[in-house]
C-alpha cells in the first residue's frame, strides 16, 4: 500500500465501527483524518449510532499515529451541515483528497409493514447523506482536478433481501450514483470514484437484539451467539464475521495513487457471499 504523506481523508460515520477503523488505518498510512459522525436522532433506528466521546476517542487514535484529527458534528442528512464540515476541513487542513462516504442506518421490516418513517430516514441516510457527502467536496475536488471518492454500499446491494428493502434500495442506488460520478468526473482525470461493498462486519450496527431475530427467527430471545451461527452458514468462506480492517484495506488501494484508474468499480469484500449475485 502506498503511502499517504500529506493527504487530507474525510470519513463520514468515523465515531465507532467501519468508520472509524478507516480512520485509523489512513492515519497509520500517514493521512491527516477529517471526522464526520454524530447525527441528529434518527427515529427509525433501535441502536446507538455515534457519540461526542466517540468521536474523539476516534480523533485521538489518529493522533496516536502523529497524524492530525479534525472531529466534527455533523448530520449527513444536512447539506448545510456537510458544506460546513468540507469548508472547515479546507479552512484547517488545505484541502479535502479522500472521501469516505461511510455514515448509513439499517432497519429491519417487510414492506408490507413498513412505516414511512423507517422507509425515509434510511433513503435519507444511505442514499441522501451519501450524495450530500459527495456533492460537498465535488467541487473543490475539481478545481484541483485530484480526489478520491469511496462509498460504502452493501452486499444488499446487489441482491434481494427481505426485511431489507429499503436498504438494499438505497445501497442499490449508490451503485448508480457511483458510476455516473465517475463518467462525471472522469474528464478531469485525477478523480475517481468507487463503491465498496461488504458483507456482515463486526460492528456495533449488527449487536442488538432485531439484528439476532432477523437472523435467527425460529429461536426463542436469540442472542449474538445465534446470530453468529447463522452467519457462519451463509459465508462461503467458512468465517462468521469479517473485520473492519478488511473493508479499510479495500478503502486504501482504493483511495492509494495506484489505483488512479479504478473508477466506477464496485468492491465486494465479503468472503464470496458476493459470488452468488446476479
Ligand atoms: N456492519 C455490516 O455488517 C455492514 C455490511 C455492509 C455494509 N455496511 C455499511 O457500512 C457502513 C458503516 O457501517 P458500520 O458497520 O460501521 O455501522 P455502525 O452503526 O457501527 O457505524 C455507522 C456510523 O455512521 C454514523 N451515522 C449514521 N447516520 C449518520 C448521519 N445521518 N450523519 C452522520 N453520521 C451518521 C453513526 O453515528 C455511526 O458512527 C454503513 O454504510 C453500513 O450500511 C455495514
Amino acid at each position: 500500500m502506498s503511502g499517504f504523506d500529506g493527504r487530507v481523508a474525510l470519513i463520514t460515520g468515523g465515531a465507532h465501527g467501519q468508520g472509524r477503523e478507516h480512520a485509523v488505518q489512513f492515519a497509520k498510512a500517514g493521512a491527516d483524518v477529517v471526522l464526520v459522525d454524530v447525527p441528529e436522532k434518527v427515529a427509525s433506528v433501535p441502536y446507538p449510532l455515534g457519540t461526542p466521546e466517540e468521536l474523539h476517542e476516534t480523533a485521538a487514535l489518529v493522533e496516536e499515529h502523529g497524524r492530525r484529527a479534525l472531529a466534527i458534528e455533523a448530520d449527513v442528512r444536512r447539506m448545510d451541515q456537510m458544506n460546513a464540515a468540507v469548508a472547515r476541513a479546507v479552512d484547517e487542513f488545505g484541502a479535502v483528497d479522500i472521501v469516505v462516504a461511510n455514515a448509513g442506518i439499517v432497519t429491519y421490516r417487510p414492506l408490507s409493514d413498513m412505516d414511512d418513517q423507517m422507509w425515509q430516514d434510511t433513503i435519507d441516510v444511505n442514499l441522501t447523506g451519501v450524495a450530500n457527502t459527495v456533492r460537498a467536496v465535488l467541487a473543490h475536488m475539481l478545481e484541483r482536478r485530484y480526489g478520491r471518492i469511496v462509498v460504502t454500499s452493501s452486499q444488499a446491494g446487489r441482491r434481494g433481501v427481505p426485511n431489507l428493502a429499503h436498504y438494499s434500495a438505497s445501497k442499490w442506488g449508490l451503485i448508480g450514483l457511483v458510476k455516473t460520478v465517475a463518467l462525471e468526473v472522469a474528464p478531469a482525470l485525477g478523480i475517481t470514484c468507487n463503491a465498496v461493498l461488504p458483507g456482515a462486519v463486526d460492528t456495533p450496527m449488527m449487536h442488538h437484539d432485531e439484528v439476532y431475530a432477523v437472523f435467527a427467527p425460529d429461536v426463542p430471545s436469540p442472542s449474538l451467539a445465534d446470530l453468529e451461527e447463522r452467519l457462519g452458514q451463509l459465508n462461503p468462506m467458512p468465517i462468521t464475521w469479517l473485520e473492519p480492517s478488511d473493508i479499510s484495506h479495500a478503502v486504501l488501494h482504493l483511495a492509494s495513487e495506484e489505483a488512479r484508474y479504478v473508477s466506477g468499480a464496485t468492491i465486494d469484500v465479503a468472503a464470496a457471499f458476493n459470488a452468488n449475485n446476479p
